[in-house]
């Protein structure tokens, strides 16, 4: 293995959000034709990853994982082949614990053996979730399965899962190539949804777990703060918003829609490629935040090429007057060096949704955000 599988964070398609287990190769086959159809490929997304469910609930007479013949009469092989005919890359799932989230059984025990079955399928990434794990120590855990896909000799994307409950930013770089940071995301802006003994989390939620965890971010070692959920029945400027974040965030960008259903709207976040252009910026610098009166916030994150992206998010439930000097949006960090000076410095603007260039970052920055809204720019330096 290279160890440098993930120069800029991975994008792709995960079926978890929007078909759980509820999956199968006539299913998936349509999903990547939509896949391409969509212009989702084009715009950079490259995995097509399978999530929980797609086993049988016991492994083989040898102790082999076996693909659920019911939903997978061709095997998983045929559906690796597919989606390679495709220019695309295959993922699957499995988990650390003796069973997975959903029951099926899980890679304790089997860590090499099931690497090898990957490697023959043609896997490119693995998702490694955290379910009945009892005392395992995670990060032994998830340092084996990673020792047993580079043993495999083939290039394997490395997706830790377990939630950022052991801080893996401190010790999953060069273990794998992301890791989860927090639990579930839903499709809700700012209100959790409580599910009996856990909650699934709202964007914003999940934003705020980000700030003080950023500096961890770059290259090969990605925070993730999990998957997508735009399309999926949030309002537009929602989806805008939570897709800005991501990028601004320089997260793994999974989508998580019916491809296949697509609305225009849907299709023109998912694939706006200035926007794609943030999040896979080489740095791979996760965004400052600062925050402002009237609950709104402003991201910086530094580019290359000493290009900034800015971006102002209104968390308010009321359309906001954004009137805001440049040079109060300075920044300086002693740790890195970094220093962006809007005194020292002119940029001109271009807002990324809007396609617009929008001036220069002389004086003052002023305009109206939409609640729940964003407005996203690109500054280059003049
Ligand atoms: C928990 C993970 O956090 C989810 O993303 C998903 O993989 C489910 N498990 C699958 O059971």
């Amino acid at each position: 293995q290279t160890g440098n599988l993930a120069p800029t964070p991975p994008m792709g398609w995960n079926t978890w959000n929007t078909f759980q287990t509820r999956i199968d190769e006539p299913l998936l086959k349509g999903m990547v034709d939509a896949y391409v159809s969509s212009g989702m490929r084009d715009a950079g997304y490259k995995y097509f990853v399978l999530d929980d469910g797609w086993m049988t609930m016991e492994r083989d007479a040898s102790g082999n994982l076996v693909a659920d013949p019911k939903k997978f009469p061709n095997g998983m092989k045929a559906l690796a082949d597919y989606v390679h005919s495709k220019g695309l890359k295959f993922g699957i799932y499995n988990c650390a614990g003796w069973k997975t989230c959903a029951g099926y059984p899980g890679s304790r025990g089997h860590e090499y053996q099931d690497a090898l079955l990957y490697a023959s399928w043609g896997v490119d990434f693995l998702k490694y979730d955290w379910c009945n794990t009892d005392s395992l120590n995670a990060r032994e855990a998830y340092i084996t399965m990673s020792a047993a896909l580079k043993a495999t000799g083939r290039p394997i994307v490395f997706s830790l899962c377990e939630w950022g409950n052991h801080k893996p930013w401190q010790w999953a770089g060069g273990v794998g190539e992301l890791y989860r940071t927090t639990g579930d995301i839903t499709a809700n802006f700012d209100k959790d949804k409580h599910m009996g003994t856990w909650s699934a989390l709202s964007v914003m939620h999940i934003l705020d777990q980000q700030v003080n965890i950023r500096q961890f971010n770059g290259p090969n070692h990605w925070n993730d703060p999990d998957m997508l959920e735009v399309g999926n029945g949030m309002s537009y400027s929602e989806d805008k918003a939570h897709f800005s974040m991501w990028c601004m965030l320089s997260a793994p960008l999974a989508a998580g829609n019916d491809l296949r259903k697509m609305s225009d709207q849907t299709k023109s976040i998912l694939t706006n490629k200035e926007v794609i252009a943030i999040d896979q910026d080489e740095l791979g610098i996760a965004a400052y935040k600062k925050a402002l009166p009237d609950s709104i916030e402003v991201w910086v994150k530094p580019l290359k090429n000493n290009d900034v992206a800015v971006c102002f998010l209104n968390r308010s439930a009321k359309s906001q007057k954004l009137d805001i000097k440049w040079a109060d949006l300075n920044l300086e960090d002693k740790t890195t060096g970094l220093n962006i000076s809007f005194n020292t410095r002119q940029y001109a603007a271009r807002d990324l949704w809007t396609k617009t260039a929008t001036g220069t970052t002389k004086g003052s920055f002023k305009q109206e955000i939409p609640m729940h809204d964003v407005v996203m720019l690109r500054l280059t330096a003049k």
